[in-house]
């Protein structure tokens, strides 16, 4: 492009708001959405895709030039030293957000979060042990367990008023009868909820009586809404720093998933040797170019972030309006953080909400019962879309439901 005055203003302007652009991904419609390619868009094929954690707001523009210059000089080989080096300088200087100063010496790339919590069950969990996982959870949390021999043991969030909590109670009971594995997710997927410290504390009180690891999912911790604030588990003392197994990343925040390259964060020193004794494998499948778009986006894609975020916090205010309003019956806590709301239907007496949206309103959301038992009558809506669909999603759900006589 030439270099003329007005290209050269539209640049300043993207530097200075980290080039989002809320009115563009105001006007994105289905079909173009549809022609990006993602699996949101074309799992089902003419539905609005509420279902998998995507975001519809394309790349920032950091991370999409570096991707460029990167396949411009050919810089897609296996993953080399220094771009291992430069992802944990990176993703330190990110967690300086939260208040943490970690050593990047401890953070190791790994290709995806699930990599991380595999090695997690494998190496540290072990076969014919069990891990606690509050739910709902996020699906794999679940399912992915039982590949390594490690039993579930589901324990349901309670819902008090506006929030939800843990139950500590049966947490220790799990502890007490053995378990000795916690799975934390903070934010928490599908709820929302950002853990308070005195929750985290009391915790890390259970997890020292009974010698239980925490693996620490922390890949929502950018999307806290305003009044929250993320604190990350092994941030808190030297304590949780030795229970947590902290694993990251870009992929949520940035929307790059596909480029494979994810962090965990080792501050128990243990957990550091058995890493580079017994995941080098794990780690030497992380992609280059996810390394290269990663320290993209924690070195410059703050300001792009940022205007995700205020974009997410104007589409949850939509989402609240509507379960306050259209959607009353709908029983809801309204979340903290993340770009995912839990709508319990059962009031309405929908078995299967998710089935039951697809086909009477062409809105794909995932169904409930994917995120543990207690999720029948339920679904997960992932709400980082334009605004307008997500109008229309309502509008669409609404009608369904009316034409049924269930409002
Ligand atoms: C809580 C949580 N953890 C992990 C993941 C998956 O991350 P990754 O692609 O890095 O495995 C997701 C994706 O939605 C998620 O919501």
């Amino acid at each position: 492009m030439d270099m003329n005055g007005t290209a050269y203003a539209t640049t300043l302007d993207r530097t200075l708001d980290g080039g989002f652009d809320a009115a563009r991904i105001d006007a994105e419609s289905i079909e173009e959405l549809e022609r990006i390619g993602s699996d949101k868009w074309t799992r089902h094929p003419g539905c609005i895709g509420a279902f998998i954690a995507e975001m519809d707001y394309g790349l920032a523009p950091c991370v999409a030039e570096a991707i460029e210059q990167a396949t411009a000089r050919g810089a897609l080989g296996y993953i080399p030293d220094p771009w291992k080096r430069e992802v944990a300088r990176s993703c330190a200087a990110w967690q300086l957000r939260y208040d943490w100063t970690v050593n990047p010496a401890v953070i190791r790339p790994v290709p995806d979060v699930l990599e991380a919590f595999e090695v997690f069950l494998r190496e540290i969990v072990r076969s014919g042990n069990a891990i606690v996982v509050p739910t709902p959870a996020y699906m794999p949390f679940l399912s992915v367990p039982r590949l390594y021999g490690v039993d579930v043991i589901e324990i349901p969030m309670l819902r008090a008023g506006d929030g939800w909590l843990f139950d500590f109670d049966a947490i220790e009971r799990a502890f007490a009868g053995g378990c000795r594995a916690f799975t934390l997710c903070n934010p928490h997927n599908p709820i929302g909820k950002v853990l308070t410290l005195d929750e985290m504390l009391r915790l890390s009180d259970l997890a020292a009586k009974y010698d239980v690891r925490i693996f620490s999912d922390e890949i929502h911790a950018p999307f806290v809404y305003q009044g929250y604030r993320h604190v990350p588990f092994a941030s808190i003392d030297e304590r949780t720093a030795m229970q947590a197994f902290t694993s990251t990343s870009a992929s949520k925040s940035f929307n790059i998933p596909g480029t494979k390259c994810a962090q965990v964060i080792l501050t128990n020193p243990d957990d550091l040797d058995m890493w580079m004794r017994n995941a080098e494998w794990s780690e030497h499948q992380t992609a280059t170019i996810g390394a290269i778009a990663t320290t993209a986006a924690y070195d410059g894609g703050g300001a792009w972030f940022d205007g995700v975020l205020r974009y997410i916090e104007r589409n949850i205010a939509l989402v609240n309006e509507e379960m306050r309003t259209r959607f009353s019956r709908v029983r809801y806590v309204p979340p903290q953080g993340t770009y995912i709301a839990w709508l319990d239907f059962s009031p309405l007496g929908l078995d299967d909400p998710a089935g039951y949206f697809l086909e009477k309103a062409g809105v794909a959301l995932t169904d409930g019962r994917e995120c543990g038992e207690c999720g029948a009558g339920c679904v997960r809506m992932n709400f980082a879309m334009p605004y307008p669909l997500l109008g229309e999603c309502f509008d669409r759900m609404h009608a369904a439901l009316e034409a049924d006589g269930l409002v």
